[in-house]
């Protein structure tokens, strides 16, 4: 399986850059988890202090969203399940400067232009043996805003978090979800991020094996 996981960081000059608070723990408890079901897992990880114990689990790092669409793109054929738990960034800066930036006038403008969306492109070629798992991070309207990523995306399933939720989504060690699917939805209580990878596996598992 495929899985990618941390945020991605996207350079303005040579020593700044647009990022995000993402850690990596979801996507590394995650991959954690499917190694202990038996799985080869490949991990493609944006900045992360996160390691992998398990010897089933291999990890290459990447800092920004195209090297890590390219290392996907790369694996995504050779994989039965691909899980997209990476926050990207949504937009990078159009120039990077190749020199440091320097302080002047009262205000700054950069440019952004938009990163390519690593899960929807890989949506676009995924067979119908391959299942393809994404994230949500909402604020507003969550359900519908899932349900649109899933189709747009061409996910089979899509793991909701809401920011609402006190304990969940960035910085915490605990995380409350939904899972969202075609046609049903599955909610979980507040719990530990390694427990809310093992409901994520069991229910791919259940779609996947049972
Ligand atoms: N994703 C991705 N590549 C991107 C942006 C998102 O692969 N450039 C994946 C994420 O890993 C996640 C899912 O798409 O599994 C949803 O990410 P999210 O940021 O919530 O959705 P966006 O499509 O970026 O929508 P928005 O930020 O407007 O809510």
């Amino acid at each position: 399986m495929l899985l990618t996981a941390g945020p991605t960081y996207e350079p303005i000059d040579p020593v700044r850059f647009i990022g995000n608070h993402s850690t990596g723990k979801m996507g590394f408890a995650l991959a954690e988890c499917f190694a202990q079901h038996g799985a080869q897992v490949q991990v493609i990880a944006g900045p992360t202090h996160m390691q992998a114990t398990h010897p089933a689990i291999t990890v290459t790092a990447v800092t920004t969203a195209d090297e890590m669409y390219a290392a996907v793109k790369e694996l995504a054929p050779w994989a039965d399940i691909w899980v997209f738990a990476a926050a990207v960034a949504d937009y990078k800066p159009k120039v990077v400067s190749d020199r440091k930036i320097k302080k002047s006038g009262n205000a700054l403008t950069i440019e952004l232009v938009k990163n390519v969306d690593i899960a929807a492109a890989l949506g676009k070629e995924k067979r119908e043996d391959q299942f393809a798992v994404g994230f949500a991070l909402e604020t507003d309207n969550e359900s519908s805003n899932a349900r649109e990523k899933l189709q747009k995306k061409n996910l089979n399933m899509i793991v909701l978090n809401s920011l609402n939720d006190p304990g969940a989504g960035f910085k915490h060690d605990t995380n409350k979800i939904t899972i969202i699917e075609r046609d049903a939805a599955t909610a979980f209580e507040l719990k530990q991020k390694s427990q809310v990878a093992q409901d994520i596996v069991n229910l791919i598992w259940e779609r996947l094996y049972a």
